[in-house]
């Protein structure tokens, strides 16, 4: 008798800066753990990351380098199929079919677009508008049925599920699966080192506020030595009147899976220095593997090419799958193979 297939678990991150602290805490942390469950796609959307300005060598470099902290931080590439976002050229042409099933009124709603747009001042691209569209588009392509992200996708997911049940509604229930949105319970919004109400972000000007994945164990130490705290002394759980403290007790738990109130108790009658120091060795020890094994295999981009094409190769006959689908319900005429 056959298993039952898996249900599919679908994730990515978008190359526009080194992955941080919260990307792992965040996302990539939680791929490793639920793989197994799973029938796992991850992949580097560079197709997103080219809706901001990016330097053409640093998005190539940037692309690997994402695609290495993945199986660094524990995605084990024997299982899950690994591939780059534009070498799947169904996600742009689904995202097109469904940005005439979207509209105008939701994406301009999209708190990211709205945070993100006013840095480009007059001159808006489309795309960054129309990011949402291709989002749903790498999701609904694989009939996915989990999605793990950080706590800032939670919008762009209820778009998607949106999308795909107006399409169910359109042209037939079975068409595209609605996704569940998985966000961690801890660890799903990292704050900024230097700004604990602001979000840890790959794009923040100031590189003091955010732990990168490449950096070395004195610059870990270092910006978590730096880490903005708050006034007193006294270390409680307290995240609004206390946001820098919050945030490092989050970092805490989320790398050792103790709960928050364990730590604050642990921290009885110490200082904020002690929290800063452990904090950082917690994190140093937890990057370091990451960082290491995937220097390792930058070295050598051919084991990893063969790697991307054979999933570039899966993900394209799934994706065209779905997308013949769609066609087909909505009256496009199919090319006769
Ligand atoms: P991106 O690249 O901004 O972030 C990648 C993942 O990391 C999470 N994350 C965080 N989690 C906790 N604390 C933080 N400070 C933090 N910053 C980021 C994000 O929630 C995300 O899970 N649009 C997406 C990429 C994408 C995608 C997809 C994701 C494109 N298509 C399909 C899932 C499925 C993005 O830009 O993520």
């Amino acid at each position: 008798m056959n298993a039952s297939p898996k249900e599919v678990m679908l994730s990515a991150v978008t190359p526009s800066g080194l992955l941080t602290l919260g990307n792992y805490l965040g996302a990539l942390k939680n791929w490793a753990h639920l793989q197994n469950d799973y029938d796992c796609l991850f992949f580097a959307v560079d197709l997103h990351a080219i809706t901001t300005k990016q330097d053409p060598k640093e998005l190539r470099d940037r692309t690997y380098r994402a695609l290495a902290n993945y199986i660094a931080a524990g995605v084990d590439p024997d299982h899950c199929t690994l591939f780059i976002q534009s070498h799947v050229p169904e996600h742009a042409e689904l995202a097109w079919i469904l940005n005439c099933h979207t509209y105008m009124g939701e994406l301009s709603r999209m708190t990211q677009y709205k945070d993100k747009s006013t840095k480009e001042g007059q001159s808006i691209p489309v795309g960054l508008f129309d990011y949402p569209v291709l989002m749903a588009s790498d999701i609904l392509l694989y009939q996915t049925n989990l999605v793990p992200v950080g706590e800032d996708q939670k919008q762009h997911l209820e778009l998607t599920r949106d999308l795909a049940i107006r399409m169910n509604h359109h042209f037939d229930e079975d068409l595209f699966q609605v996704p569940e949105v998985f966000i961690p319970p801890v660890g799903a919004r990292i704050m900024s080192l230097q700004d604990p109400l602001a979000k840890m972000s790959k794009s923040d000007s100031d590189p003091h506020g955010s732990v990168y994945l490449s950096d070395s164990d004195d610059q870990i130490r270092k910006k978590i030595k730096r880490a903005v705290t708050d006034s007193g002394s006294e270390i409680i759980d307290d995240e609004q009147n206390k946001p820098g403290v919050h945030n490092l007790l989050t970092i805490q738990a989320a790398i050792t899976g103790k709960k928050i109130s364990e730590i604050v108790t642990s921290y009885a009658g110490k200082q904020y220095g002690h929290l800063k120091v452990e904090t950082a060795e917690l994190v140093v020890q937890a990057l370091k593997p990451i960082r290491e094994k995937s220097e390792e295999m930058l070295k050598d981009k051919t084991t990893l090419d063969t790697l991307l094409k054979k999933g570039a190769e899966s993900a394209s006959k799934r994706a065209a799958k779905t997308l013949k689908k769609v066609q087909d319900r909505m009256g496009l005429v199919l090319k006769k193979s």
